[in-house]
């Protein structure tokens, strides 16, 4: 009887299911117990609200509104510049090993392309001759000197050719990479005085790098095939621009980051220590292969040398340079 009964109550209960479920609109709302403040008036994002004099329903935020945990009112940190605007001296951020490890790190991530694994600036850019401005090696003088917050400014907004990297690496990060370009620089120069304090034979040290010279002054006659390398104008016109020359000196006399090539042949220049200097084919060589000995008045030292150039394009750069030059 029982079960007779629950076997019918199923059916009428399977039936109810389906002709309750035909997919027709209700007309009232759907049953909603528990409210949540669900359904109220509110404008959406970009609508239109005649309350305020502009109509927008999105209101700026009130004038001097920072969001939360972007105030950066720590100009040392954020930005590497002192309350005097002058660039910090030092990393404001307390270095350990596990910081230079970050940095090396990041460093390898992002600047050893162009900057090489010991900042050389010899990256794979280079050696590969894709036609980069040559970055210029840490292991000088100015970028020795230069504070920290110069570098931490030039990862943060490029400098010149270089690109901006604040978008790819975070403020921390930045300082870490500081901290390794410094570890960088101490690698390759410890003064002699400070040398003789570790067990390190300096004679020897120097004969693996005579050694090393010479075997890569060897290994570039090979590849120039031992000067048998054309020389020409045209052929100094497309090294030129391989080269990336023309990013910062012009052919038509207006001014770059370098001085035009105008005219440059056999034209008097005013260099930075006062004298002059006539730009003959020896001047034009070394202002190539080692721009820093002679600095053009007017002009920072900012050229990196071009070392990686063989002889035969060296000249032929200058071939070209005679052919801009109404003194050819
Ligand atoms: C795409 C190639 C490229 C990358 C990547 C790059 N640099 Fe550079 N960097 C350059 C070039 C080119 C210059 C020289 C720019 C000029 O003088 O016009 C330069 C210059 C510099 C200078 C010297 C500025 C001066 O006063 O002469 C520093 C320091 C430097 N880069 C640090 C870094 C660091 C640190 C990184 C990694 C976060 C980095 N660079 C990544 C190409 C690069
Ligand atoms: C990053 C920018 C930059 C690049 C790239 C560059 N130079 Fe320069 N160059 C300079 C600056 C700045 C000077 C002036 C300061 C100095 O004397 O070093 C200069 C100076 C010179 C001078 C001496 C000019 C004069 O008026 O007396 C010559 C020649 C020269 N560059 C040739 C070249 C050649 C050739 C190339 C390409 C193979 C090249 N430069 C690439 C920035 C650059």
């Amino acid at each position: 009887m029982t079960s007779r009964f629950f076997k019918s109550s199923l059916l009428v209960a399977i039936t109810l299911l389906f002709i309750s479920c035909r997919g027709e609109k209700f007309d009232h709302q759907p049953v909603h117990p528990n409210m949540n403040m669900d359904q109220q008036e509110r404008f959406e994002a970009q609508e239109q609200n005649r309350f305020f004099a502009d109509g927008r329903g999105m209101r700026m935020p009130v004038e001097g509104t920072v969001a939360r945990g972007n105030l950066r009112e720590d100009k040392a940190f954020y930005q590497g510049i002192s309350e005097d605007s002058s660039f910090v001296d030092e990393i404001p951020v307390t270095v350990n090993r596990s910081f230079l490890q970050r940095g090396q790190k990041q460093y390898e991530t992002y600047c050893t392309p162009c900057h090489g694994s010991t900042g050389d600036g010899q990256g794979i850019i280079m050696v590969g001759r894709y036609g980069y401005v040559p970055a210029p090696s840490y292991h000088i003088d100015r970028l020795r000197n230069s504070e920290d917050g110069y570098i931490y400014s030039t990862i943060a907004n490029g400098i010149r050719n270089m690109p901006a990297y604040a978008h790819q690496i975070d403020v921390e990060d930045r300082w870490a990479i500081v901290a390794y370009v410094r570890a960088l620089q101490r690698s390759q120069y410890v003064p002699e005085n400070e040398m003789q304090q570790y067990d390190v034979d300096l004679a020897a040290l120097d004969q693996q790098y005579q050694q090393a010279q010479e075997e890569e002054m060897a290994r570039q006659e090979a590849q120039s095939g031992g000067g048998g390398e054309e020389i020409s104008a045209a052929r100094g016109e497309q090294i030129y621009m391989q080269n990336a020359c023309q990013t910062c000196h012009s052919q038509d006399g207006s001014d770059g980051i370098g001085p035009t090539h105008l005219n440059i042949f056999e034209r008097t220049r005013q260099l930075a220590d006062g004298s002059t200097v006539t730009a003959d084919e020896e001047y034009l060589r070394e202002s190539i292969v080692n721009p820093n000995a002679k600095i053009v008045e007017g002009y920072d030292p900012v050229m990196a040398p071009y070392s990686y150039l063989s002889d035969a394009e060296v000249q032929s750069l200058i071939e070209y340079m005679k052919t801009i030059s109404d003194n050819q």
